[in-house]
């Protein structure tokens, strides 16, 4: 992910016309871009778009996928929605905080674990989300298969 930088946040909000009802769409595309909200991103937004920083947060802390920290190089999401959690997502979730030696929501080690609610996928449960791209009926056979593929692909 590209870092942050005032500039090219300047330009998403332009691009929306500097329009506060816009709020929502203007931090989708700085995370589609950039990967996370920092705080001092959280403040330039206030200041463009003429909101308070209490306005921004507010909607920042309502989408589960505006992060406020930075995230790692690889993301590793894993359903926890009612169809997932009956075909063992729980026991999955389980497994991949001891393989990785971390809880979900945190990062350590360019990986960030993180739960989602529901990847569309219920049909295929566990599901589970490594880097964008989503995998069914995974077990902790196949996480560890897909941990290492996504390993062995970095550069
Ligand atoms: S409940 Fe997990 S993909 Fe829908």
């Amino acid at each position: 992910m590209a870092k942050i930088d005032n500039k090219t946040t300047s330009k998403i909000v332009v691009q929306y016309g500097a329009k506060p009802e816009l709020l929502v769409q203007i931090l989708q595309t700085i995370v589609m871009r950039f990967g996370w909200i920092p705080e001092d991103t959280i403040r330039q937004l206030a200041d463009e778009l003429n909101l308070s920083r209490a306005d921004v947060h507010g909607v920042v802390q309502y989408y589960q996928d505006f992060r406020t920290e930075e995230p790692g190089k690889h993301i590793v999401k894993i359903c926890q929605a009612e169809a997932c959690q009956a075909m063992g997502s729980r026991a999955l979730t389980d497994h991949a905080e001891k393989t990785l030696a971390m809880n979900l929501h945190d990062t350590k080690d360019d990986i960030t674990l993180e739960p989602v609610y529901c990847l569309g996928n219920c049909a295929c449960s566990p599901a589970v989300m490594v880097n964008g791209r989503t995998y069914g009926r995974v077990d902790a056979a196949r996480f560890d298969e897909l941990l290492a593929g996504m390993r062995s692909a970095t550069p």
